[in-house]
């Protein structure tokens, strides 16, 4: 565990502003910066980052939180590795507390395995560099196929002994425990009962998550074996979730990121060359389908991919279909095809660095021009399959969201087949409907109308609140008021018993408490509740509005950081409600806007009062339509009498014209 110290340390060293500014590009807006939310797919800045908060909100996707909450998010890893991660990013030393009877056993089952993992990277590299039959099996294999000794520290390729049980024996012999061992896949049972190296014989590929854990392993058969097949790969376990793991990608990414692009390649081996090459922004896929996990991955760090599939037909066939899913998820896509019969690894191995550079810049086709040269080579001059071809491309536009994108996209195939834009566009928006109505379809599992002339996307869950109660909407103005102001001195104007007004300096926050425990007043909404109580408590502990405010933005209750984030981030970049912003204390007219605020909290006040009132009084009416004796109805009168007179009497105070 983490030491409280070391965490307190990270907090205060991590600067919102640098750690988004790590994974999203940030432009100046005022005090704070705005960028392209990640969360959610957009092309507009939307998601806002300040400063002086410490926090990041998207008012889009509502995604928020501290520094912490973003590498979790965005990384998608855990609070403690959230946590390294920016220990490292700042330099800070962490130090551990020996408390490991606070982790769930989920976790301590995922340490066990990653530390056999670990063990296992370091059993299978000692072999290959410092065993006979590594160096003269393993070792030299690798150097037939032309891997350097730098590419194989990089990789930390390895190698498991050809005997039975040699790793599962050492593994033991090390204190690790069997059942670790057989559910990293590492060792094997036989139905006999007899444990098994998996990886016997076989040279290894480590695979590492984005943050270089190894959570699996790659084996390659040495011998030319038709039956058995050419890799073994660990099977899924808690450490190891084939869907969010990519290949290379821990080596890789900081390049796909400088570079702003990313190579698709199939293979161990394909990543092993590119990047001896030079070539270092590239990835294996493995023959999966991009599930979301992998797409998350390359999003993080670029929305430029470079398809690069062997240059056959089943490359081809592969390069097809990665150019959908790819394009539906939001990326630019192009592809580069390799001489027939080359896969990436041969061709880097049989060419020159700068060659390779070469062939990879003037072949890089964008999808559409990679697709035409395909489909013309079949086509022909036939008009029918031209069509055909022109329409199968157009399907392919039509998964791009960005309508800008496809407009350059259309005119892009417009001069490429002669054909005017007009027609391409009105076959475009045919798929584009098309498309919003199977997806419509599919969320609410029924027929959907859509009139989309423009092809714009209808959402058919907004959330936006249009209808909230005028109790609810009073008690969220008293909430911000605390949340913004509560710290601030106002002139109160005290109600003395004898009928004789006085006015006092007094915290906001302790005139609205004052007000509350004389009345005996809650919040209907338990969110309000529960946070007016929270802000009790708060302001004993921090007198700061902006430390009161950092309370909230960072609570551990999700719903109230969340709530405290959008509302506060509002009134930062000054979208909040017109009577929030007036009291903006700038130097020169502190006065005149604390008068403002007296005003604002006793008006607010009274008003809670009165829709207090007011939604008892109505309870009352509906009783008293109800059977009730008459003792009980003419208690019921008297009271909603009582009430009624109050409500008028409050209403009168602020000037509130009652509609009734
Ligand atoms: N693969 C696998 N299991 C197999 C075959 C392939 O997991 N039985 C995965 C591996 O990740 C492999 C990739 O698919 O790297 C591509 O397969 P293939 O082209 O057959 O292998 P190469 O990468 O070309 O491997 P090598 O160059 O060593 O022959
Ligand atoms: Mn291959």
């Amino acid at each position: 565990m983490i030491s409280k110290e070391t965490i307190d340390e990270i907090y205060s060293a991590a600067q919102i502003e640098e750690v988004v500014a790590d994974f999203v590009p940030l432009k100046r807006r005022g005090q704070n910066w705005v960028g392209v939310c990640p969360f959610h797919n957009d092309k507009n800045p939307s998601m806002y980052v300040s400063p002086r908060l410490g926090i990041f909100n998207c008012f889009v996707c509502h995604t928020g939180g501290n520094a912490v909450n973003f590498v979790m998010k965005h990384e998608q890893i855990s609070y403690p590795e959230a946590l390294r991660y920016l220990a490292k990013k700042y330099g800070i030393n962490i130090v551990e507390d020996t408390r490991s009877e606070d982790l769930t056993d989920e976790e301590k089952l995922k340490e066990s395995l990653l530390a056999v993992n670990k063990f296992a990277e370091q059993y299978f590299i000692d072999q290959l560099l410092h065993t006979e039959e590594g160096q003269s099996v393993g070792l030299s294999y690798f150097k037939e196929r032309g891997f350097t000794q730098q590419t194989i520290e990089k990789f930390k390729l390895g190698y498991c002994p050809d005997g039975w049980d040699k790793f599962t024996q050492e593994a033991l012999k090390n204190g690790y425990q069997l059942e670790h061992l057989i559910m990293t896949g590492l060792t094997k049972k036989a139905e006999s009962g007899k444990v098994f190296d998996f990886y016997r014989g076989r040279v290894i590929f480590p695979i590492y998550d984005k943050l270089g854990k190894p959570v699996g392993f790659g084996g390659r058969i040495l011998k030319k074996d038709e039956k058995i097949a050419k890799y073994f790969n660990s099977p899924e376990s808690p450490i190891y979730h084939k869907s969010n793991v990519l290949y290379g990608f821990y080596q890789a990414q900081r390049t796909i990121k400088s570079k702003d692009n990313v190579y698709l390649v199939e293979g161990y081996t394909d990543v092993l060359s590119m990047v001896q090459a030079g070539i270092e922004n590239v990835v294996a896929t493995s023959g999966t389908a991009f599930p979301d996990g992998q797409i998350r991955l390359l999003k993080s760090k670029t929305n430029n991919v470079t398809v690069l599939r062997d240059g056959d037909r089943a490359g081809i066939n592969a390069a097809l279909k990665d150019i959908n899913i790819l394009l539906g998820n939001g990326f630019n896509v192009n592809v580069v095809m390799l001489p027939d019969g080359e896969d990436p690894d041969s061709f880097a191995q049989s060419h020159r660095d700068s060659e390779i550079t070469d062939y990879l810049h003037d072949n890089a086709d964008s999808f559409i021009l990679f697709k035409a040269k395909v489909m013309a080579a079949e086509a022909g001059n036939d008009p029918a399959k031209r069509a055909t071809m022109v329409k199968d491309i157009i399907q392919s536009i039509a998964l791009i969201q960005d309508d800008i994108t496809r407009q350059l996209y259309i005119k892009e195939l417009a001069k490429l087949f002669g054909i005017e834009e007009k027609v391409l566009t009105v076959e475009l928006r045919k798929n584009i409907v098309k498309t919003l109505k199977e997806n419509a379809k599919k969320e609410s599992g029924q027929e959907v109308e859509i009139h989309t002339p423009a092809g714009e996307k209808v959402s058919s869950n907004d959330t936006t609140i249009t209808d909230i109660d005028p109790l609810t909407s009073i008690e969220e103005k008293i909430i911000l008021l605390l949340l913004n102001y509560g710290a601030y001195e106002i002139n109160a104007e005290l109600d003395k018993k004898d009928g004789q007004i006085q006015c006092q300096q007094i915290r906001l926050d302790q005139y609205i408490f004052n007000e509350f425990t004389e009345e005996e007043i809650s919040f209907k909404q338990p969110l309000f509740q529960k946070i007016y109580e929270e802000y009790a408590e708060t302001a004993t502990k921090v007198s700061l509005q902006d430390d009161i405010k950092k309370v909230f933005v960072n609570h551990e209750n999700s719903v109230i950081q969340q709530y405290a984030i959008e509302r506060l981030m509002e009134k930062e970049i000054g979208i909040s409600p017109e009577w929030l912003r007036r009291f903006e204390v700038s130097t020169e007219n502190v006065k005149n806007s604390c008068n403002k605020l007296n005003e604002e909290v006793y008006h607010c006040i009274m008003l809670f009062k009165y829709r207090i009132i007011e939604h008892y009084a109505k309870y009352l009416y509906e009783e008293l339509g109800k059977e009730h004796s008459e003792k009980i109805t003419n208690q019921i009168l008297q009271k909603y009498d009582k009430l009624n007179k109050r409500e008028s009497e409050i209403a009168k105070l602020i000037n509130l014209v009652i509609v009734k």
